[in-house]
């Protein structure tokens, strides 16, 4: 673990930035997925969802150092539908880990998730990923679902769930995975 280059700049993803990052955001991201995601998979968050996705830059040569990547969309499983925030993917480059840069990006995806009227956020994550259960747990996050062997290495996750708003649990049904979930986060 190394210290941080400086202060790192917070910006938030634009589509102009495409070429010169979504390749550093795919080899950031897939060093510790055991099943890389498509280019189709980026796109569609980040062609859609641009404003919610923010990277975490060294100030001395604007290289990537963290991403995250989400979506917020209307969900049906309450009446009436809520807007469901979703944290897609969360990465941090090993060298930089334990600096707060994970928190920092997850705050700021919340707040702009929030701004936008967001009445829960929601992700998954491999059981076994104590560093991201202990972040998203110190956040807020509560243990909503056990997800057994929901990953293709066959370990289980757990969904995590922060409510911005109270929700009548009357009024809900299951929460169930998206209907476009893309597997690990
Ligand atoms: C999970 C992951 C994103 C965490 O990134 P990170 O930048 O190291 O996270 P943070 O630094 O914000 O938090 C990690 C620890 O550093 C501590 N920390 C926070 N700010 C700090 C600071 N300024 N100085 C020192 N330590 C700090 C936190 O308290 C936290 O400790 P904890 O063990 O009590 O939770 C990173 O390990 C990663 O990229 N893993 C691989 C991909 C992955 O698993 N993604 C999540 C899938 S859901």
């Amino acid at each position: 673990m190394a210290a941080l280059p400086g202060e790192l700049k917070y910006i938030q993803y634009e589509h102009s930035l495409e070429s010169v990052y979504l390749p550093a955001i795919r080899a950031l991201i897939s060093k510790d997925l055991s099943e890389p995601y498509s280019i189709y998979v980026y796109r569609y968050f980040l062609y859609q969802w641009g404003h919610l996705c923010y990277m975490a830059l060294n100030p001395s040569d604007s290289s990537l150092v963290g991403v995250i990547i989400c979506k917020l969309e209307a969900h049906a499983s309450h009446s009436p539908p809520t807007m469901r925030g979703y944290i897609a993917m969360l990465a941090v480059s090993a060298t930089y880990r334990g600096h707060g840069v994970a928190t920092a990006l997850v705050k700021k995806a919340i707040d702009a998730m929030t701004h936008r009227n967001a009445d829960e956020v929601v992700l998954e994550t491999e059981e076994t990923n104590i560093p991201a259960m202990r972040l998203y747990e110190r956040l807020g996050f509560l243990r909503s679902k056990k997800l057994h062997r929901y990953y293709l290495n066959g370990n289980s996750a757990y969904r995590l769930v922060l409510l911005l708003k109270q929700i009548d649990p009357d009024a809900a049904t299951d929460l169930s995975l998206d209907e476009v979930d893309t597997g690990p986060s």
